[in-house]
């Protein structure tokens, strides 16, 4: 185990809501589908897709706004930014232009990509600049837009996704907060669920062959990722839970990827946790990968369900494959 020089803690969060929704009844005159496959399957009623004149760093940086606001916190006492995305508006990194809008200037800023599991890596990631000694505030932010990838014509993908972004500020604390982590990878079944650079070769000049190309849209493997889901995600929370000394019925929440209702049913099932503890809003969001976590949680904490000292297990899973989990003691 590790032995941290110091604690963090979670000091706020913050959301930023798209306001744009299509329900879906609307998406079933686009793609051969129904309100009620949609539901039986996922649970998701509707979804928010952001409009073409907002970038994935605006709304990234509206969220990291709020969330630096409600745990009263200056921009410029950020030290790093981390934003984890799938979907940046520049390949060399979105986070720079987020340091801009926020008025951040001392802060380091850079993205983490690791799809739906990016808000849990990041999060563990930004704590451990904490820990040991080198910042005393990060502000860690989980943004998609994955409108922007989907092919709008593939009705196996384009009900399940939707656009959001959430944030959560760490700071330097006296107690450790983050209880327990795990994160994990298996490249091996990457092929499950990817968003592909595909190129065809280009010969320059005196015979230099390169690639030249363009990312392809979301592919995904539905039934395998979701085996891998219901496998991996009580798994990681049980190791979790066992790292941090914490039953799982000691949990007052449940702070899944927002996937799919029925993974987040399965996943209670497994380790005996009721519903009324298990987060949920993805029937209003869809799946915002690595926005829906901090999403649900700032749901919960402004709903006044999240409280002070409450101990929550967060599961991340998505394409990597990658999966992670932490205990967390909020506030
Ligand atoms: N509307 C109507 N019918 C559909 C739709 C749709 N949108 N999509 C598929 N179907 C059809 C299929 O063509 C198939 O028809 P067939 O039997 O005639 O071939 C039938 O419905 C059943 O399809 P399945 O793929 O077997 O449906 P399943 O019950 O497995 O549900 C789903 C599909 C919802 C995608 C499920 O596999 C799942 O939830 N997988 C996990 C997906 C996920 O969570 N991905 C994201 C996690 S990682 C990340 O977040 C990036």
């Amino acid at each position: 185990m590790n032995h941290p020089r110091q604690g963090v803690s979670i000091v706020g969060s913050g959301s930023a809501i798209v306001s744009q929704t299509l329900a879906n009844e609307a998406l079933s005159r686009l793609v051969e589908t129904s309100d009620d496959w949609i539901q039986s399957r996922t649970g998701i009623r509707q979804r928010r897709l952001l409009p073409p004149e907002t970038s994935l760093a605006e709304l990234a940086a509206a969220a990291g706004r709020e969330a630096l606001a409600n745990a009263g916190v200056d921009p410029l006492a950020v030290d790093l930014i981390l934003l984890a995305t799938s979907t940046p508006d520049d390949l060399f990194g979105s986070a720079g232009k987020i340091q801009h809008l926020l008025g951040a200037e001392r802060a380091v800023a850079f993205d983490l990509t690791a799809a739906c599991s990016g808000f849990v890596f990041a999060l563990v990631t930004g704590a451990q600049f904490i820990r040991a000694g080198a910042y005393r505030t990060v502000l860690v932010i989980g943004a998609d837009i994955l409108s922007r990838w989907l092919d709008w014509s593939d009705r196996t993908t384009c009900v399940l996704f939707g656009d959001g972004a959430g944030a959560a500020v760490l700071q330097v604390s006296d107690r450790d907060n983050l209880l327990a982590f795990e994160l994990c990878s298996d490249g091996a079944q990457g092929e499950a669920l990817s968003l592909r650079y595909q190129g065809r070769p280009q010969i320059l000049g005196e015979g230099a062959v390169i690639s030249q190309g363009a990312y392809q849209p979301i592919a995904m493997k539905g039934k395998e990722v979701y085996r891998f889901a219901v496998a991996r995600a009580p798994e990681i929370v049980e190791k979790v839970c066992f790292q941090a000394g914490v039953k799982p019925e000691e949990l007052d929440w449940l702070a899944l990827h927002q996937a799919n209702q029925r993974i987040l049913d399965a996943v209670g099932e497994r380790l005996g946790i009721p519903p009324e503890k298990i987060l949920s809003n993805l029937a209003q969001y869809g799946n915002t990968s690595a926005a829906s976590i901090p999403l649900v949680l700032d749901e919960a904490v402004a709903a006044g369900k999240i409280q002070p000292g409450n101990l929550i297990a967060l599961a991340g899973f998505g394409a990597g494959l990658s999966w992670g989990g932490a205990i967390i003691r909020w506030g």
